[in-house]
């Protein structure tokens, strides 16, 4: 029985939930014990309780087997005191579950390759997994503050950090990932201005020693925005620190036709009992402009959901048929807004999971 806490959200998050958890219980229906609890976090969590990031739902995410996780943030909290923002919740969320490993795969469905804005020879069959460092960096790093200097200026200042035992971890799981993939590592720092790029890149290359079948290039991170626009395919496996792959997922959403697309895995550490922390979200935010209208690409979260199931529950059947329900009702012709194109059928939230029920209905 595995244990699941649902952290919808705010904007679009309960929505694509919903969704979410629908797909799940087709799942149950056929025999997958699992059983689910609620938790607030973010805006939501801000209004009921008072803070983003209520200790109550943490002390929940860090008691389940998974958590899922909606999106959070929105205009309405936008002027509240940093360390009150929705997105505290997310952040320390990472932090308690210890999930340091961040995987955000970018795959181009074959029907999508013309919702791209690149052109469809560039996207069609692609193929990556940006795997991201996400405790460390200048997210977290200390100090991380705002002072006021005598002459009435103020100076902020936010610390960009990594140890060599963080970088090697996070290396190890890129590592893993691309032997069985397509082999090949690229990882991506600064390390012609910034000193943790020197480390990053000394350590990755000493970690290399132990993958002598993964082929391992360095490329510099304002190199590799540039490469995921002009060829893509090139890359196989991309790892990066927890900033470079914040920005560099979000470009590389955009080549699978829209951010509503993509899924992410968070993970931690294998602990001593086998289980292993995780927190599954789609990777697009909370897009206050369609909230509540049913209008939002449930896709990213259901497919998130699918990552679950390979990485969290062993089952990469059922992985693989979520994948390939997706797959087909794209096929169909069935797109949200966001990926909508000419000729083709415009859903909503509800009835985009519908399609997607159905077709996993099929043999
Ligand atoms: C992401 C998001 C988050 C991040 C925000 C919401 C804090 O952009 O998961 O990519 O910056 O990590
Ligand atoms: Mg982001």
């Amino acid at each position: 029985m595995f244990k699941i806490v649902t952290l919808p959200g705010d904007g679009i998050g309960p929505e694509v939930m919903d969704a979410t958890l629908r797909v799940l219980g087709w799942f149950g229906r056929r025999g997958f014990q699992y059983q689910t609890e609620e938790a607030l976090v973010g805006g939501i969590a801000y209004e009921s309780l008072g803070r983003s990031d209520p200790d109550e739902s943490m002390a929940k995410a860090k008691a389940a087997d998974v958590v899922l996780l909606g999106a959070v943030g929105g205009p309405k909290w936008d002027n509240l005191p940093f360390h009150q923002k929705p997105e505290r919740g997310l952040l320390r969320a990472r932090q308690e579950l210890q999930v340091f490993a961040n995987l955000r795969p970018a795959l181009c469905f074959d029907a999508l390759k013309d919702a791209s804005t690149l052109k469809p020879e560039i996207v069609s069959g692609l193929d990556i997994l940006i795997v991201r460092e996400l405790m460390g960096g200048v997210y977290f790093g200390e100090p991380k503050e705002t002072t006021d200097l005598p002459d009435g200026q103020k100076r902020a200042v936010d610390t960009q950090v990594y140890t060599s035992s963080e970088i090697d971890r996070i290396a190890r799981v890129a590592f893993e990932l691309a032997r069985v993939r397509g082999k090949k590592l690229a990882s991506a720092e600064k390390s012609n201005v910034m000193v943790t790029g020197v480390l990053w890149r000394q350590v990755v290359t000493e970690v290399a020693k132990d993958y002598p079948d993964v082929q391992l290039t360095h490329i510099l991170a304002d190199n590799a925005a540039m490469q995921l626009v002009r060829n893509p395919k090139q890359f196989d496996v991309l790892v990066t620190d927890n900033l470079f792959g914040d920005v560099l997922s979000d470009e590389a959403a955009q080549l699978t036709g829209s951010i509503g697309m993509l899924p992410s895995a968070s993970l931690g550490a294998k602990r001593a009992d086998g289980k292993q922390s995780a927190l599954y979200e789609p990777i697009h935010g909370s897009a206050p402009d369609i909230a509540g209208k049913g209008l939002a690409n449930p896709i990213a979260s259901i497919l998130s959901l699918a990552m679950a199931f390979r990485y969290s529950f062993a089952r990469p059947d059922d992985a693989a048929r979520i994948e390939k329900a997706v797959d087909a009702v794209l096929a169909e012709g069935y797109r949200t807004g966001d990926i909508m194109q000419p000729g083709k059928i415009q859903v909503g939230t509800t009835a985009m999971a519908d399609a997607i029920l159905k077709a996993l209905d099929k043999p």
